[in-house]
């Protein structure tokens, strides 16, 4: 089927690099893993590049929008599942269990994030991490916008614009948006603003490594988006950051926990 420049074709082309995010994956995990759950999935992009990485590696996507989850397409190492990812059966136990682009934010209440991580726990297997990004710093609770150029086939330029548009410290709701236009030398062949809205609790990275070890997983540790390092064979390298001066004065990082 022909999209075209539709915001979820936009979205992956600006917002996502699953290539890194299963690469990260793979070297926090540090074993041999071979099930990954990504729960809050969208389109699923972290699970296709899984079983693109993994030989014999299967994946569980889980995302409550139906339209947008059936962008994953179909394969046999994969299994769409639409519904509430409290909710949704355990298929397999899984070695690592993603939760990306501040997704967790879609988790209003301490309570409640506590029982996620609780349910999470149990749907890993012996060893499986879990693994979710925020970002923090200075700017977490500024508004204003950040604007970024990507190229597109076809000579396409599309410019991605990353909106804070309310931010309140004293409960930590954040209000984000994401707006995207594309020129072909020029003339404008798509412009979609509020592609995405959320609104969402910002955590921060010690009250996600609490909550996680409250739900009984353990080894919270902090990683950068990226890896460290990646051989010619594609296989990355982490060090978890461990001296905040590692980290700038705003910074995106991935934080994990893993099951005993
Ligand atoms: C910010 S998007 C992230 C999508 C994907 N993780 C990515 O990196 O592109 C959040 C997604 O979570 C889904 N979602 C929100 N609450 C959910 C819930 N309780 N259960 C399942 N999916 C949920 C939304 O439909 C949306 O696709």
């Amino acid at each position: 089927m022909k999209r075209g420049l539709d915001r979820h074709t936009l979205y992956e082309l600006c917002v996502q690099s699953p290539r890194h995010a299963a690469m990260l994956l793979r070297a926090i995990h540090a074993g041999s893993p071979s099930v990954l759950r990504e729960d809050f999935a969208g389109t699923g992009a972290v699970s296709r590049e899984w079983i693109r990485q993994i030989r014999g590696g299967r994946a569980i996507a889980i995302d409550h929008d139906k339209a947008t989850l059936a962008r994953i397409g179909r394969s046999t190492r994969i299994r769409p599942i639409v519904g509430d990812v409290m909710k949704a059966p355990l298929v397999a136990r899984a070695d690592a269990i993603f939760v990306g682009n501040f997704s967790i934010g879609e988790i209003h209440t301490r309570g409640a994030l506590v029982a996620y991580l609780k349910k999470c726990a149990s749907r890993l297997a012996r060893g499986g991490i879990f693994v979710c990004d925020t970002y923090g710093g200075q700017s977490a609770f500024k508004v204003g916008s950040v604007r970024r150029q990507h190229h597109a086939p076809g000579g396409v330029r599309v410019t991605y614009t990353w909106e804070q548009r309310e931010a309140d410290p004293l409960t930590a709701m954040v209000v984000n948006a994401i707006h995207f236009r594309a020129d072909r030398a020029g003339d404008v062949v798509a412009d979609i603003a509020d592609a995405f809205v959320y609104h969402w609790r910002l955590w921060s990275v010690p009250e996600l490594r609490d909550a996680m070890l409250e739900a009984g997983l353990g080894d919270a540790a902090v990683y950068n988006q990226l890896p460290d390092a990646v051989d010619s064979e594609g296989n990355a390298y982490v060090e978890p950051v461990e001296d905040p001066d590692e980290l700038g004065e705003s910074f995106i990082v991935c934080v994990s926990a893993r099951r005993a």
